[in-house]
């Protein structure tokens, strides 16, 4: 029997709630935890270790060093600070650049080679420098990205129309930030368009597109506001991701990945629809996009090239 393994580099609030989510729901057998501060590896190790009695399924975890990720199947970075007081990701910058650049080498150099997923902030940027750093297939470098913020769109859309998150096709597109898009033209509930229902139907499914936009991004910084990160949102969009991939599911789901003409753009990280299973991402899905659409995704991905710039200078 394979032993589906996930190492975890940064414990912190994210990766912490990322090992929890992924044992709770029997998605993995074996963790590794891998932090610069020791005592804390311990104690979420031993934390960990105490749940296992009352999981589905029995769960190794331990601590290591980045060596000890060498045979994980899948490694998450969940390193640096989440979100700044200045409701910026884009000021984890410099950063989160320095840690990525000081560990991803020694992980890819002892022998992994699966598929790493990047949370650390700001995704879209540091999953492209995980990937220049691991020179790993592109495939198989993504990072959480808007799958994200479309469950906080899904959860926003589920109040105004009434309809469970499920059955919405709705997504966010481009940077994992502010200027992030909504592609209305491909939002479904269950195929049929969400603006054919508003037309038959406006009183249920006429929605302020607008606000929904703004309510969606604003979501993280509502749970950072009380808590000081973001935890559950972000830890169970990962653990559908693996899922995914340990499954070999074929999902469609929203994620960081890179560009290679899609949209017209080259060498760029940034959300797209993308195909998920055993290898990580399998198929870009480039959407026809609306005019003003594809202005907004174009905004984004300046936005996002313009600070790559920053590390590149
Ligand atoms: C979020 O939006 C932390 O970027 C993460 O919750």
């Amino acid at each position: 029997m394979k032993t589906r393994s996930v190492g975890i580099v940064g414990v912190g609030h994210v990766g912490a709630h990322c090992a929890y989510s992924l044992a709770v729901q029997g998605i993995v057998d074996e963790l590794v935890l891998v932090d610069v501060k020791e005592q804390k590896v311990i104690s979420e190790c031993q934390d960990l270790r105490d749940s296992v009695s009352y999981l589905p399924h029995r769960v190794e975890v331990r601590g290591g060093t980045y060596e000890d990720l060498k045979d994980c199947d899948i490694v998450v970075i969940s390193v640096g600070t989440i979100m700044g007081e200045d409701h910026s990701r884009l000021a984890e910058l410099k950063h989160s650049v320095e840690l990525v650049n000081s560990f991803v080498g020694r992980i890819v150099k002892a022998g992994f080679d699966g598929i790493f997923i990047v949370i650390t902030n700001p995704c879209d940027i540091i999953a492209r420098q995980v990937q220049k750093l691991s020179g790993f297939p592109a495939s198989r470098v993504f990072a959480t990205g808007t799958g994200l913020d479309s469950a906080r769109l899904r959860t926003v859309l589920a109040r105004e129309t009434g309809i469970d998150h499920k059955s919405l096709v709705a997504y966010t597109m481009g940077e994992h930030g502010d200027s992030q898009m909504v592609p209305w033209s491909h939002v479904t509930v269950n195929g049929k368009p969400l603006d054919q229902l508003a037309k038959e139907n406006p009183n249920k499914y006429q929605v302020d597109k607008e606000a929904v936009l703004h309510e969606t991004i604003e979501g993280g910084w509502v749970t950072f506001a009380g808590k000081g990160a973001t935890e559950f949102g972000i830890c169970s969009t990962l653990a559908r991701l693996v899922f995914c991939v340990f499954h070999d599911e074929k999902a469609v789901m929203p994620v960081s990945t890179q560009l290679n003409g899609q949209y017209g753009q080259h060498d760029l990280y940034i959300s797209t629809p993308c195909v998920i299973g055993k290898d990580g991402v399998e198929e870009v899905l480039e959407l026809t996009l609306t005019p003003e659409e594809m202005a907004a995704f174009q905004h984004s991905c300046d936005v996002i090239r313009t600070n790559i710039g920053y590390i590149e200078e």
